[in-house]
């Protein structure tokens, strides 16, 4: 196939887009913190330990879930080859907007829907098995119904070998002494995605705002 093969952000559209971004996820966050799950895009190192996994020599189908103002997004299509395609599902409309009309590249289809369509939005654009599944969904803030809904149909839809990457903040509440009600009892991410991958290893990444780990979860 042929066509244009997306530039790195950066080089694109220059500093003023990207700062517009950044103040696009800020006013976000502020106006729906439990589902924008954080107030500032992911950072360039973040983007890396999601991605290293990924083997994207060969033609692949990558879905990405929640993908925010597109900093995955860009580098995911950056390391793709000319003929993958790539399913960006993103819930807030604004989000989807600015990703619609800032990152032109015919193998992305960016889809306004909550990431529990996900196997209906697969199945519609005839899909077929999926490679890779990278979330950055805030799975921590969900429902459990909710976050055992979207990673059932993950497991479901993943190709023998397919692999989900998925980041969980480093944000625990840490006890107040004097106060011991304060504290929350943590969701523990990796627990939950035991029960449906059997193969987890971890990494941590503190250059990212706030901090985080990447499970990487093979089937
Ligand atoms: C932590 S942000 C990450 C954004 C971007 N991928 C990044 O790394 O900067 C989580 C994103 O998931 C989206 N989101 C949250 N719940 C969702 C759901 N159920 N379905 C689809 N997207 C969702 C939010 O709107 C937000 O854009």
């Amino acid at each position: 196939m042929t066509g244009s093969v997306l530039t790195p952000y950066s080089q694109e559209t220059g500093g003023s887009k990207a700062r517009l971004a950044y103040r696009l996820f800020l006013r976000e966050s502020f106006r729906t913190i439990r589902v924008t799950a954080s107030v500032f895009p992911s950072s360039r190192f973040l983007t890396a330990a999601m991605l290293d996994h990924v083997d994207f020599r060969k033609t692949c189908t990558v879905a990405e879930l929640g993908s925010g103002t597109g900093v995955m997004t860009r580098e995911i299509l950056r390391r793709m080859t000319p003929d993958s395609r790539l399913f960006a599902l993103e819930i807030n409309r604004n989000f989807v907007h600015h990703l619609r009309t800032s990152c032109q590249d015919r193998r992305l289809t960016v889809l306004h829907t909550d990431a529990s369509n996900l196997a209906d939005h697969l199945r519609a654009h005839d899909a077929g098995a999926i490679h890779a599944v990278i979330s950055s969904l805030g799975l921590t803030g969900m429902k459990a119904e909710q976050r055992a809904r979207i990673v059932l149909q993950v497991e479901a839809c993943l190709a023998p070998n397919g692999i989900m990457t998925q980041f969980q903040y480093l944000t625990p509440l840490a006890p107040v002494p004097g106060l011991p009600n304060r504290q929350i009892p943590w969701f523990q991410e990796r627990q939950f995605l035991e029960t449906y991958f059997p193969n987890i290893s971890a990494k941590r990444v503190l250059l990212n705002l706030p901090p985080a780990v990447v499970f990487t979860c093979r089937k």
